[in-house]
């Protein structure tokens, strides 16, 4: 396999299509690169021969004699398969077919044939359909941009060209450096991940920038990128929403998990930091690029205006960052640098007389207490702070906290003077924003980042899973053509994992249900059984808190009449009689193997209502306990489980085991490919929580349970 660094740094250059013609494509190629300072090899090619831009142009890759690393291809996609044929065979390690008109149009065959070619010769191909590769460690611009890219230290990864070359243009106005910058179009042979394991390593970037519309290998793509947010930043946009979400209509786990959602718990849970704008992706890219980390977990705001400090302090909340409020602290270290009408609360308002000095002593408080890990600064406009002093004066302040190490980020509010200041400042790489919520998002991402550093090494939760055991139930039922397990064999798998199920029996018969009433001790629930029936409450099939004998009777018979009425060929096996519970918190717990990222697993709050509230949040697995935590936590209904108006909290531990055993059970028997337990009653604290309905759909790929 080719060393992906030659694709960043090769030793020579090869353009196929190289033309005299300036408004072609192949010209612009050879003008880039060798504008940018390349000081490799460079041979245009072209038929015709001759010379283009003062370079002898040759008539074919064979003509050349000496090795070509990397090979530009700009002919029309007619001759492109011939072409890349030559250069696979005289042993070029990449080709960056720029051409478009392949795959994207339709014409998949072309496409394959290409990379199936290249791949025999081991060759790699960047596209087919991209606009090729700038290198800031090879002064390398092979690509047809503008030209003239800033050098620096974010590394662009693009699917999309067009969006890939603004992107070139909006570096420069924001000031942004690139270390590299590369489109993968078709994505006919590298992908994303190849990309990742060079800038990952490469000491130049800083931050790595992606902009994806679809992934086509999730383990590996997940794999790569875990490893690159172990060393810097990633910020990923992720555009484009899937039609796979409703596959599984059959279960709510399926329903409830358009591929963005799970997209987006898998990225956020590798460390991925996720931009909705492009604007977004560049802010956060350069502030992360640039920033210490924070040197410890509670920030301070300090502000000229009581209005935009709540502003900041709302936003603070928002993105996750704690404001620190030791009050007597405060007071201790801010009072002598606030009028005493001002407030030493964090927000810190030293009012709106603050100028220059005013803003030095309070900003260098904080830069000096090592209580304080993070400065926000913020400024409305007033007539005694004179815009030209407020760029010294935060260029001076953003220079110290630099030297200390410490983040340090100002939102600046006001008129053209401010706005004028922005620019001017920003050019400078002095983090100044025009918007509280911009500027408090980027220390929010900073923090975000840094807490995924410390705790992303932590241990992987398991359990044992009697696996044999699991698996012949499950091959029993595809025996019988069944996809989905009946409740009893569900239930009996939970008990093979521990994982508790209210008493329950299954009668064949009327006689039998009353005998099985007894058994379980009254109040008892009736369940029909049926495989034709799945959703059993729509189906008139479910009856609860059956009191005595009589109650057993009469319900037996209105459930065997409206599952009838339901589906009138439904076969009906017969009614579950289990103890009726005692309703406490219903959560859902689902787990899914996802086509793409493999095992999932979803919790949320459960009950008949979880298609509306879709409260639900999603992990990729294997998880630690924390991650686990942190997907209770962030559902909406969290503070169910914590206890509301007095109550007591709930058993969450319980909740915790179940969601461990449940994410073994997917991610060790591939026979099966949804669980979902729905609802998990969760008692109170040490009193456990029992999987009251559990539903497991199995795999419909037959090796799976061989
Ligand atoms: N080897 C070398 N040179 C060849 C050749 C071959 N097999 N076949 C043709 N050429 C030469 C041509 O003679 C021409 O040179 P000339 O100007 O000296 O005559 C040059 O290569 C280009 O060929 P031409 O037919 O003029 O094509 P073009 O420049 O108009 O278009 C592409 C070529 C690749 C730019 C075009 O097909 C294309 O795909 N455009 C879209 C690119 C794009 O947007 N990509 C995605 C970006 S994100």
């Amino acid at each position: 396999m080719n060393d992906i660094k030659l694709l960043f740094e090769p030793r020579s250059i090869a353009v196929v299509g190289a033309s005299k013609d300036p408004k072609k494509i192949g010209h612009t190629f050879i003008k880039n690169i060798l504008a940018s300072g390349y000081a490799g090899k460079l041979y245009p090619i072209n038929p015709a021969g001759g010379d283009v831009l003062g370079l002898q142009a040759y008539p074919d890759i064979n003509a050349i004699d000496g090795a070509v690393d990397m090979v530009c291809t700009t002919i029309p996609a007619r001759f492109v398969y011939d072409s890349v044929k030559a250069c696979a065979d005289r042993g070029v390690k990449y080709n960056v077919i720029i051409t478009s008109g392949f795959s994207e149009i339709g014409d998949i065959a072309t496409e394959r044939k290409i990379a199936d070619y290249a791949a025999s010769r081991g060759m790699r191909v960047v596209g087919p359909n991209v606009f090729g590769v700038y290198s800031a460690e090879a002064r390398m611009d092979a690509t047809f941009g503008p030209g003239g890219i800033m050098p620096g230290s974010v590394a662009i990864v693009t699917q999309s060209g067009a969006l890939g070359l603004a992107m070139i243009g909006k570096s420069k106005v924001e000031n942004i450096g690139l270390s590299a910058i590369v489109s993968i179009g078709n994505k006919c042979d590298i992908d994303e991940a190849d990309l990742l394991e060079y800038l990952t390593d490469q000491e130049r970037t800083r931050v790595i920038l992606m902009y994806i519309e679809g992934i086509k290998d999730g383990d590996r793509f997940i794999e790569a990128v875990k490893k690159a947010t172990k060393k810097k930043p990633v910020v990923v946009i992720k555009s484009g929403r899937s039609e796979r979400g409703a596959v599984a209509a059959a279960s709510h786990t399926g329903s409830l998990a358009g591929s963005d959602e799970i997209i987006d718990a898998i990225l956020r849970q590798n460390g991925v930091i996720r931009a909705d704008t492009i604007q977004q992706a560049f802010d956060w890219c350069k502030y992360l690029g640039n920033s210490p980390a924070p040197t410890g977990d509670q920030a301070v705001i300090i502000t000229n205006g009581g209005g935009i400090g709540v502003m900041a302090t709302d936003a603070c909340e928002k993105y996750d960052i704690e404001l620190y409020d030791d009050g007597k602290k405060l007071k201790e270290m801010f009072s002598p640098v606030t009028p005493s009408f001002g407030s030493t609360k964090n927000p810190i308002d030293i009012t709106g007389g603050a100028a220059g000095a005013e803003y030095n002593s309070a900003l260098s408080v904080a830069l000096d207490a090592k209580e304080i890990g993070a400065s926000i600064a913020l400024y409305c406009e007033t007539s005694t702070f004179l815009a030209a002093d407020l760029e010294k004066v935060l260029e001076q302040n953003h220079n110290s906290y630099e030297l200390k190490k410490k983040p340090l980020l100002f939102a600046i509010v006001g008129g053209e003077d401010i706005e004028n200041a922005i620019v001017k400042l920003g050019r400078k790489n002095v983090p100044v924003f025009g918007d509280v919520d911009e500027a408090v998002a980027c220390l929010g991402k900073l923090y975000w980042y840094h807490r995924y550093l410390r705790y992303h090494s932590e241990l992987y939760e398991d359990a044992a899973v009697p696996v044999a055991a699991i698996t012949e139930i499950c091959t029993n039922a595809i025996k019988q053509d069944r996809y989905f397990l009946l409740a009893h064999e569900a239930q009996k798998i939970m008990d093979l994992v521990g994982i508790p199920v209210p008493k329950s029996y299954i009668a064949r018969n009327l006689d039998e249900a009353i005998t099985c009433a007894e058994k379980c001790g009254y109040p008892v629930v009736m369940k029909v059984v049926s495989r034709d029936i799945i959703h059993k409450s729509d189906a008139g099939g479910v009856a609860l808190d059956l009191e005595d004998r009589n109650e057993v009777i009469d319900a037996y018979q209105a459930i065997m009449q409206s599952c009838r009425a339901y589906k009138h060929d439904a076969k009906i096996e017969g009614v579950e009689i289990a103890e009726m519970l005692k309703k406490e918190v219903e959560t859902i717990i689902g787990a899914r193997r996802d086509q793409t990222f493999g095992p999932v697993i979803m919790f949320g709050l459960g009950g008949i209502y979880v298609e509306v509230m879709k409260d639900v949040a999603f992990r990729a697995l294997p998880l630690s306990r924390r991650e686990i935590l942190n997907m209770i936590k962030e559902t909406r209904s969290y503070p169910l489980l914590l206890g509301v108006r007095g109550e007591e909290q709930k058993d969450i531990d319980a909740v915790i085991a179940v969601i461990i055993k449940l994410g073994a059970l997917i991610s060790k028997c591939p026979a099966i490919s949804d669980i979902e337990i729905n609802p998990l009653m969760v008692y109170e604290q040490n009193k456990g929580a029992k999987a009251v309905d559990v539903r497991i759909l199995l795999a419909k790929d037959e090796r799976s349970t061989t």
